[in-house]
């Protein structure tokens, strides 16, 4: 299998998306981050735009482990000394410098003639060269230079030592029938090609990045550049997530395999999400929040019979714990019964089809329907026969001075059940005398409590999570007082336990 190096440029190119600004310390954070996950190549900036990008490149440089520290460079002296000043602390270190190679670009943006340029892009290398062994050229706007030229600038600067040749869809332009063809003309019209690793560096402004990415690997290039989410100028950069879960899901059909450790891909993708303040998409491909999830009746059971049926990767695979049916309109039959089953519940046949006409006829209302509504649907209908403990007193003292002392009274079968015990506060010594009437004791995972109503006598709600046999139990109370709310949710998570029992 061939290898493809994968070069990161969220925080160079991503930080370019509308909004993306980054401080030092969360670039250094995201640094390590992409070092766990395993890229080769990490662009940590362009040093000579201004000084914090110097400094985050320089601290990226001296604290991230592994990949190769990259910093961009315009093809000037000055940008190139800078950038290895800021490179310069990293074990492993690259100047990437890029000059536009496209009749418009060098007509209207650098007001030059295409020798002019020829000539620039060479000596830029050369003077890189003097200073660090491994330098990368990029021919921005490559996909609309004219191929001669392209190819011999290509020849020209690896004449003069670039290791790495990149071929930029600076504008999205390209498709990927047209972009594998720029590649494979490279490939065979430069004699030198070989000397160096031929990159791509594609933008999505039609949609197509990922697909030109791959298209061009199929053609020879063995390094894609790329970013978490897709983030970057305009409409982005090929996103990383997409490229390498291509090359991993259809390994057979590429024959290609990168570094990168596939189960860190959904924590990468929300660090950079919840760094840059931008949202990803619900359907974003690999790591949209609906990725993974399944709300169509057919496709739910389907992948409740077999995962493969509506899955071609494990959520898993990019570090996620499993995937989600989602309940609404479109559910069926076997996911409602499935979601019972998770949140406790045992229903009879008649019990069930009651439940599940109420479930439907609240999804055509509301557009998702949630674990509390479920709890709501069943426990409205089947509250009275299924409650085992009911609270029927409580009594409790306490203060900043006092030991804490609850005193609660249980009914059960109408029979009545006391105890007694203290405990670190009001709330813990009820559940311990809870705990004492039942005879177990629970493993509390998860306690809230908010007001649901205004005003000082407001209604408390809490909700408790007990967790039993590796399952998770739900409970919730709703009162004036907050300790009793607390009981109930207490009594409500540990019935549920018992009825799954019966
Ligand atoms: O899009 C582009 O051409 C770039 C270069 C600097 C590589 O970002
Ligand atoms: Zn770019």
């Amino acid at each position: 299998m061939e290898n493809i190096i994968i070069f990161d440029t969220t925080l160079r190119d991503g930080e370019q998306s509308p909004g993306a600004s980054l401080n030092t310390k969360q670039k250094l954070e995201i640094a390590y981050q992409l070092s766990t996950l395993g890229v080769d190549v990490i662009e940590a900036g362009f040093p000579a735009s201004s000084v914090g990008d110097f400094e985050s490149v320089s601290l990226v440089a001296k604290k991230t482990k592994g990949p190769v520290i990259c910093g961009l460079a315009r093809a000037l002296s000055n940008d190139i000394d800078v950038c290895f000043d800021a490179v310069k602390y990293a074990k492993k270190n690259r100047i990437h410098i890029f000059l536009a190679t496209s009749p418009i670009h060098m007509k209207y943006k650098l007001k030059m003639s295409s020798e002019d340029v020829f000539q620039m892009a060479v000596d830029a290398v050369k003077y890189a060269k003097n200073k660090i062994s491994d330098v990368e050229f990029s021919a921005e706007d490559a996909s609309r230079s004219e191929i001669d030229f392209l190819c011999r600038v290509v020849e020209g600067v690896i004449d003069a030592g670039a290791t790495t040749v990149n071929i930029p869809d600076t504008v999205g332009y390209s498709v990927p029938s047209e972009f594998g063809e720029i590649i494979s003309k490279l490939f065979s019209k430069v004699p030198n090609i070989h000397k160096a690793v031929i990159s791509v560096h594609c933008h999505n402004d039609l949609g197509l990045a990922t697909a030109n990415s791959l298209s061009a690997a199929i053609s020879g290039v063995r390094q894609i550049e790329c970013t978490i989410n897709g983030l970057g100028e305009r409409a982005g950069n090929a996103s990383l997530e997409e490229i390498v879960m291509c090359i991993h899901t259809r390994k057979k059909l590429f024959n290609f395999e990168t570094n990168i450790k596939t189960t860190e891909i959904s924590k990468t993708s929300k660090l950079v999400s919840s760094l840059t303040g931008i949202m990803i998409q619900p359907n974003k491909a690999i790591v949209g929040g609906n990725a993974f999830a399944h709300e169509a009746g057919i496709h739910q059971h389907g992948v409740l019979a077999k995962a493969q049926t509506y899955e071609i990767m494990t959520p898993q695979s990019i570090g996620l714990k499993s995937s989600s049916i989602v309940l609404g309109k479109h559910s069926g039959r076997h996911a409602f019964e499935k979601k019972l089953t998770e949140l406790g519940f045992k229903l009879t046949v008649k019990e069930f089809e009651k439940s599940f006409s109420d479930f439907k006829a609240l999804a055509d209302k509301k557009k998702n329907v949630y674990d509390e509504d479920i709890e709501a649907i069943v426990e409205n209908e089947f509250a009275e026969e299924k409650q085992i403990y009911e609270l029927s007193d409580i009594f409790i003292s306490s203060g900043s001075s006092v030991k804490p002392i609850a005193k609660i009274k249980l009914k059960k079968d109408k029979k009545l059940f006391f105890a007694e015990s203290s405990g670190d506060g009001p709330v813990d010594s009820s559940y311990k005398a809870i705990e004492k009437i039942v005879g177990q004791k629970f493993k509390l995972v998860d306690y809230s409590l908010k007001s649901v109503s205004i005003g000082k006598d407001a209604v408390g709600e809490a909700i408790v999570k007990i967790e039993h046999k590796g399952k998770i139990f739900v409970g919730r109370g709703t009162s004036t007082d907050v300790i009793e709310a607390s009981v109930k949710a207490y009594l409500s998570a540990i019935n549920r336990i018992l009825r799954t029992r019966v």
